[in-house]
């Protein structure tokens, strides 16, 4: 069956309040991310890199991510689980683990993945990761999280000194109008 908005963010609330968690969400992705045509239909061909709000409850938030040509986000946490369901481009992702305050670094790389179009990606509660699009073109993906990812409070650290400090929206916002300018001027 193709690609449904509607039936896509219903599909995933029953999922979730079904107590299938994380689990079938990933089934559902996988069964989207199939057909990643289908899902440029129903969604319209990422134009732009930003976060499109498709979905948002107490129970789960759906979005539509498309990241700008070589951009990077710096570490962060989500304080939920994620999954990411990509259909078109490619994302790496570094995981990173807290050190102990002695430490020299606050975190340090502990793993790495790489999504392709039509994978999935399982990310757990406490995931630390930074994300780039090593492509220079749109690189687009749908994120769906284990809460109200937008309310949620979480953490950042700064991709120069590494130290962490609460998730700044401004700095993100700013992220994707740099990338959409360097679009523009392309
Ligand atoms: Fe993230």
């Amino acid at each position: 069956m193709a690609f449904d908005r509607d039936r896509f963010i219903a599909d995933c609330e029953a999922a979730v309040s079904s107590g299938g968690g994380q689990r079938a969400i990933r089934a559902l992705l996988e069964e989207a991310v199939g057909d990643p045509a289908a899902i440029v239909g129903a969604l319209g061909e990422p134009k732009r890199a930003g976060i499109g709000i498709l979905h948002r409850s107490r129970n789960v938030t759906i979005l539509n991510l498309v990241w700008g040509p070589h951009m990077t986000a710096m570490p962060h946490n989500h304080h939920m689980w994620a999954t990411i369901g990509m259909y078109g481009g490619r994302e790496d992702n570094i995981f990173w683990r807290e050190l102990p305050p002695d430490a020299k670094w606050p975190i340090e790389a502990a793993g790495a993945s790489s999504y392709m179009q039509g994978d999935v990606g399982t990310l757990g509660p406490n995931i630390i990761h930074s994300v780039t699009n090593p492509l220079g073109k749109l690189t687009a993906a749908l994120h769906v999280y284990g809460g109200d990812f937008l309310k949620q409070a979480r953490e950042q650290w700064d991709e120069e000194t590494l130290v962490r400090r609460p998730f700044d929206t401004d700095i993100a916002r700013r992220a994707f109008e740099d990338s959409n300018r360097d679009l523009d001027r392309a």
